[in-house]
């Protein structure tokens, strides 16, 4: 047995601790906004945060992240950061099919957790590693710069 915390719910599992953290979230929790792409840690369609670090719950064993701290796209709207980017990515119309757009949304979040006034490169850096395949890259960025100006204010 294992106990991980989600979303400020700690969850009892009975589970292989190799398991990786995407399977326990959406198969055992039930908590589908986190997607499956590559697996390989390549695309960033599964990113959550671990320890406030967006981290692609893909390659994590979960036996290596209990009593650690995980917030899912289910859980970040809670938090000022996710309720900005939450209005910035409505008003810039940001998804096309939606797929990569909660490793998009967990990775911004991560950013501005980490320093709410950001400039373009800070974005680019940042959100390099989560990609979209409809080629939605200039609204993500638009809508955090947003964001981070709502922050800032
Ligand atoms: S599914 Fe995890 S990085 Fe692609
Ligand atoms: S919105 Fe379709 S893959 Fe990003």
């Amino acid at each position: 047995m294992l106990t991980i915390r989600v979303n400020k719910v700690s969850h009892e599992i009975e589970v292989d601790p190799q398991t990786p953290l995407l399977w326990v979230l959406r198969d055992h929790l039930g908590l589908m906004g986190t997607k499956f792409s590559c697996g390989t840690s390549q695309c960033g369609a599964c990113t959550v945060h671990i320890g406030g670090q967006a981290l692609p719950s893909c390659i994590v064993p979960v036996g290596s992240v209990a009593n650690q701290e995980i917030t899912t796209i289910e859980g970040i709207f809670d938090s000022t950061v996710g309720q900005a980017l939450k209005r910035a990515w409505i008003a810039e119309d940001v998804p096309q099919c939606g797929y990569c757009q909660t490793g998009q949304i967990m990775t911004a979040a991560a950013l501005l957790q980490r320093s709410p006034r950001v400039t373009e490169s800070d974005i680019d850096a940042a959100m390099a590693r989560v990609l979209c395949r409809c080629g939605t890259y200039l609204g993500i960025r638009r809508a955090i710069l947003r964001a981070s100006k709502e922050l800032a204010q």
